[in-house]
C-alpha cells in the first residue's frame, strides 16, 4: 500500500491486550496471494491505531467460532467465473448451508479484490457480505470491491473502517484506556523486502528452453537474492516489478501526438510522461476502466459498444494493449488526460522453480514469453518482455518473495505427492523435487507434464530425468498434445492412469496443479472427480465430497493462473 512506513516498530498499546471483548478478527482467503497482503497490512495499520487483532487464513478458522465473534474483517478475492479462493470454499460453503448460525452480535466488514472484466467480479465478496448481513450481522462500512489496481481502494476503505472500529472499540471496552499512537503504518520491520519495498536484484542467467522450432518461447532465469537476507520456500512466488519497453511508449506518444516531455502527475510525483510511460503505468494489459474513459474522452461509439458485452471485451483485452486501442480508434486528448486514464503498472507474481536447499542465496523462474501481433506489430507481455528481451545478464530488476501457504509440500516427507504442471506449470515441480532431494524424502512422485512437443518443448527434461534415474522420481506420464493428430493433454493421461492415481490417493497422496486455470485446471478437476468416482465406486456428489475433502485437507493444491 502506497505510504507503507518502514523500519518502525509497531506501537501496539499495552492496554488493549487485555480487551478481549474487544478484539478484531481479520479472515482472508486468498489465492494468489493478494489477499492475504491486504489482510496482513490491514493487520498492521489496525494494531498502529490501538486495536487488538487476529489474523487468519479463513481455512484455519473453524466455523463454530463464528458466533462468538463480535468484530469480523473479511479480505477475499474471487478468481474465473466468480469462484472462491480455495482457502475460502469452506467458510463460504458453510454461510450459505443451514447450519449458519444468526450472528446478530457481530460487527464486519468485506473487501474484495477481483478483475472487474471478468463477469462475476469480487462475487465472493458479495456473497460474504450477503450471507452476513443476512444472518443478522451488521456492517461496519460498505464493501469495497476493489479492481486489479486496488491501493487507492484498499487505502480509503481501511481509513473508514478503522475510524469506525476505534469508536465501536472504545465502547465496547467500556472506558478503558486504549492507546491510540495515529494511523501512521508501523509494523513492518526494517529491511523486511516486500511489494512496496522490493530488493534489487540481478539477473544471472536468462536463457531460452524450448527448442528453435517451438510454438513458444520459453525462458529459465536465475536472479541472485545475495545480500538480501531473503528467503523462500518451495511452492512460493517472486514477485517482479518490470518497466515498459521504451520503443512501446514511443509508438504510443506518436500515435496520440503527444509530447514526452510534459510534466504529468503521478500521484504525488511529478514526472515527465514519457518516464511516466515507461516506469508507472500499466500498458500492456489492458482493461476495461481505460477502454471506458477513453471512449468518453475521444467520443468512440465503437469502443463504447464493445464494453456492453463483458466477454466480448474481455476477449479483446485479452490481446489488445493500450497502444492498440488508441490506434484502432484515434481521437484526441492531452497528455495530463492520458495519465489520468493509466492504472499504475503492478509486479507480476511467479511460481518460483528453485529451492534454496539447492540454489542458496538464487531463485529460479520458467517464464513464458507473452507475444503476439495486431497490425503487423508484434506485442509482448509487459513483465515476461522485460524478462526475456530487454533485461541483460548483469542488470537490476526489482523483486519481492510473496509466500504461498497453499502450496506447500507436505510435512511428512513419507507422504506421496502427484504433481500437475503443463507448461510453465512445471515450475514449482522443479523446486519441489529439489526440496524432497535435499530432505532425502522417501514419499513417492509422480510428474503428469505436458506441452506442445516432445523434441521442443520438454522443460528441463535431463532434470528429470537424473531424478527418475536416482529414484527420487518415481513416475513419469507426458501429454505432447501436438506430436499425434489428435491433442492429448495432461487431463488424459490422468484418466489413463486412473487406477494408479486413486491407490496413491488412497495412499495419502497430496495432488498439486499448476499452470493455466482458465482450461486446464478445470479439465484436470473433472477429470479427477472421474476418477475418483470410477475408481472409488462413488456417485457424482460423493466423488465431489471425496475431492472437497482432500481440498480441506490441504491434499489437493493448486497455483493457477
Ligand atoms: P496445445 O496448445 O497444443 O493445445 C502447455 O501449455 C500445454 O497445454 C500445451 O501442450 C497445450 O496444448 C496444452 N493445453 C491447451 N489446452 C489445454 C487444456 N484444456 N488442458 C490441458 N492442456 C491444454
Amino acid at each position: 500500500l502506497a505510504g507503507l512506513a518502514q523500519g518502525h516498530q509497531p506501537q501496539v498499546a499495552q492496554a488493549v491486550g487485555t480487551a478481549s471483548a474487544a478484539k478484531l478478527t481479520i479472515l482472508y482467503g486468498s489465492q494468489t496471494g493478494n489477499a492475504k497482503g491486504v489482510a496482513s497490512e490491514y493487520k498492521a495499520f489496525a494494531e498502529a491505531a490501538g486495536l487488538s487483532v487476529e489474523l487468519l487464513n479463513m481455512a484455519d478458522f473453524k466455523s463454530k467460532r463464528l458466533k462468538d465473534e463480535t468484530h469480523l474483517v473479511i479480505v477475499v478475492s474471487t478468481h474465473g467465473e466468480g469462484e472462491a479462493p480455495d482457502d475460502a470454499a469452506e467458510l463460504h460453503e458453510f454461510l450459505a448451508s443451514k447450519k449458519a448460525p444468526k450472528l446478530q452480535k457481530l460487527k464486519y466488514a468485506v473487501l474484495g479484490l477481483g478483475d472487474s472484466s471478468y463477469e462475476f467480479f469480487c462475487q465472493t465478496a458479495k456473497d460474504f457480505d450477503e450471507r452476513l448481513a443476512a444472518l443478522g450481522a451488521e456492517r461496519l462500512t460498505d464493501r469495497v470491491d476493489c479492481d486489479v489496481d486496488y491501493d487507492g481502494q484498499v487505502t480509503t476503505w481501511r481509513e473508514s473502517l478503522t475510524e469506525q472500529l476505534k469508536d465501536e472499540l472504545k465502547s465496547a471496552n467500556q472506558g478503558q484506556v486504549v492507546a491510540m499512537p495515529g494511523l501512521s503504518l508501523a509494523g513492518q520491520q526494517a529491511n523486511h523486502y516486500s511489494k512496496k519495498n522490493p530488493f534489487t536484484a540481478e539477473l544471472l542467467t536468462s536463457q531460452k528452453i524450448t527448442g528453435r522450432n517451438s510454438v513458444k518461447d520459453i525462458r529459465h532465469i536465475e536472479i541472485s537474492l545475495e545480500g538480501s537476507g531473503l528467503s523462500y520456500q518451495a511452492g512460493d512466488a517472486l514477485g517482479v516489478w518490470f518497466s515498459n519497453d521504451p520503443k512501446l511508449v514511443d509508438e504510443l506518444l506518436n500515435s496520440l501526438n503527444l509530447n514526452g516531455e510534459v510534466q504529468v502527475k503521478v500521484g504525488d510525483e511529478q514526472l515527465s510522461l514519457k518516464d511516466a510511460l515507461v516506469d508507472k503505468f500499466e500498458l500492456t494489459q489492458s482493461y476495461p476502466t481505460f477502454v471506458k474513459g477513453y471512449a468518453e474522452l475521444v467520443q468512440s461509439e465503437a469502443l463504447r459498444q464493445l464494453i456492453e458485452d463483458k466477454g466480448v471485451l474481455r476477449d479483446y483485452l485479452a490481446n489488445h494493449q493500450i497502444v492498440d486501442i488508441v490506434k484502432a480508434h484515434p481521437g484526441k486528448l492531452d497528455e495530463q488526460q492520458l495519465a489520468a486514464l493509466l492504472r499504475p503498472i503492478t509486479p507480476r507474481l511467479y511460481s518460483i522453480a528453485s529451492s534454496q536447499s539447492e540454489v542458496e542465496d538464487e531463485v529460479h523462474l520458467t517464464v513464458g514469453l507473452v507475444e503476439y501481433e495486431n497490425d503487423g506489430q508484434t506485442r509482448q507481455g509487459g513483465a515476461s518482455g522485460f524478462l526475456s528481451s530487454r533485461l541483460e545478464e548483469g542488470q537490476a530488476v526489482k523483486v519481492f518473495v510473496e509466500s504461498n501457504d497453499n502450496f506447500k509440500l507436505p510435512a511428512d516427507p513419507n507422504t506421496p505427492v502427484i504433481m500437475v504442471g503443463p507448461g510453465t506449470g512445471i515450475a514449482p515441480f522443479r523446486a519441489f523435487m529439489q526440496e524432497r532431494e535435499a530432505q532425502e524424502a522417501e514419499g513417492k512422485n509422480w510428474l503428469f507434464f505436458g506441452n506442445p512437443n516432445f523434441t521442443q518443448d520438454f522443460l528441463y527434461q535431463t532434470e528429470w530425468q537424473r531424478w527418475v534415474k536416482d529414484g527420487l522420481l518415481n513416475k513419469v506420464s507426458l501429454a505432447f498434445s501436438r506430436d499425434q493428430a489428435e491433442k492429448i493433454y495432461v487431463q488424459h493421461r490422468l484418466l489413463e492412469q486412473g487406477k494408479d492415481v486413486f491407490a496413491w490417493l488412497q495412499q495419502g497422496a497430496h495432488l498439486y496443479v499448476c499452470g493455466d486455470a482458465n482450461h486446464m485446471a478445470k479439465d484436470v478437476h473433472d477429470a479427477l472427480l472421474k476418477i475418483i468416482s470410477a475408481e472409488g465406486g462413488f456417485t457424482a456428489e460423493q466423488a465431489e465430497t471425496y475431492l472437497n475433502d482432500l481440498r480441506k485437507a490441504k491434499r489437493y493444491q493448486r497455483d493457477v493462473y
